[in-house]
């Protein structure tokens, strides 16, 4: 039973919500609309932000929900609550991802107020890596921390999976970057220098030259890559590729893309906490036959979810969120 007073969950769960406004989202299309009824988070999918050629199935949109449901976990054991979530509870309501009931609990363990810290700090990385390689012991732990989600993350060790992964990365963009709908797709989430929008990839979401071997999903915006806010960062010695590695699922249905989101998440938090960042290369996954393939022959029948770059990184990246105003239905 809660032993709080309805102003305390209410304020608690508004911090929650907050927490979930700063989840990783495909293109920061941040694609969902929380509720909060009493001492109950609801979480939804919004299609309206759906990219309907490159996401059709909704598989971006449920990982990326799933993100922001790992945030409202984090976010209410940091606050003394024990969430209670019931995963897609409605089958007649399909856009409804989860329901996160708050249960009065003891103060958080200590590993998850470090993930909590790095909700605001966590930026997605869009260039290239220092040198240092990850410690051994961290890349063990990130493993740990996506299979405590149901995930599963493979650090991508040789050289030709890797080869095989840029090479249909490349494939992948070129196509998307001649077709005029997809292209259109991708600058309708782009930023230019000086835009006001609170959603989207911001001109200031990239720090120096994209890794060329795995090229970004916003090369063809058009603008100059580099920060265009004026950091003197020197970028020359951040060339490396980094810890390429595909984050898998063992089955593909709306529940494994949630859970992958929850994994991704948790990695992302747990790296950030480390001084890791995340760089991400999900184009091949937009082609059926493309993801089909990379799961036959590079993931040992697993279903991809996400292709990424693990490395340490230099330079300022931002981001930018819509306000919590803008998701958040109070009653
Ligand atoms: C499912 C998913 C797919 C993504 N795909 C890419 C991608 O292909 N390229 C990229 O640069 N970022 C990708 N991202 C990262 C988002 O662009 C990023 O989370 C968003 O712009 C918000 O910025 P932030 O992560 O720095 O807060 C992806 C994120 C998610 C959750």
């Amino acid at each position: 039973m809660n032993t709080r007073t309805s102003d305390e969950i209410a304020r608690a769960a508004r911090t929650a919500v907050e927490a979930a406004v700063w989840a990783p989202s495909v293109h920061n299309t941040q694609p969902w609309s929380l509720a909060v009824r009493g001492d109950e988070i609801s979480l939804r999918a919004d299609p309206d932000r759906k990219l309907r050629l490159a996401d059709a199935a909704g598989r971006q949109m449920l990982i990326s929900g799933g993100a922001a449901l790992f945030d409202v976990r984090i976010a209410l054991r940091e606050l003394g609550y024990e969430p209670e979530v019931r995963v897609l509870p409605d089958p007649d309501r399909p856009l409804l991802l989860a329901t996160i009931r708050m249960r009065a609990a003891g103060q958080a363990d200590e590993h998850s107020r470090l993930l909590y810290g790095e909700i605001k700090k966590r930026r997605t990385h869009r260039a290239g890596f220092t040198d240092a390689p990850l410690p051994e012991d961290l890349v063990e732990a990130l493993v740990a921390q996506a299979s405590t989600e149901g995930a599963c993350l493979t650090p991508v060790r040789s050289e030709a999976a890797m080869r095989v992964l840029a090479a249909l990365t490349n494939a992948a963009q070129d196509v998307q970057s001649d077709d005029r709908g997809m292209s259109l797709e991708i600058i309708r989430w782009s930023g230019p220098p000086g835009s006001v929008r609170q959603d989207g990839v911001p001109a200031r979401g990239h720090t120096g030259e994209p890794r060329r071997t795995f090229p970004q999903h916003f090369d063809q915006r058009g603008y100059a890559w580099g920060n265009p806010c004026g950091s003197e960062t020197d970028q020359s010695t951040s060339t490396s590729t980094g810890l390429v590695a595909v984050l898998t699922t063992p089955g593909d249905s709306r529940e494994d893309w949630l859970a992958a989101g929850q994994g991704l998440q948790r990695v992302l938090l747990h790296a950030s906490a480390h001084g890791v960042r995340a760089a991400f290369h999900t184009q091949a996954l937009e082609f059926p036959e493309l993801r089909e393939f990379l799961r036959q022959h590079v993931c040992s029948g697993a279903f991809p979810q996400m292709i990424m770059r693990l490395g340490l990184a230099q330079g300022e990246v931002g981001s930018v969120r819509r306000p919590v105003s803008d998701v958040l239905e109070e009653n």
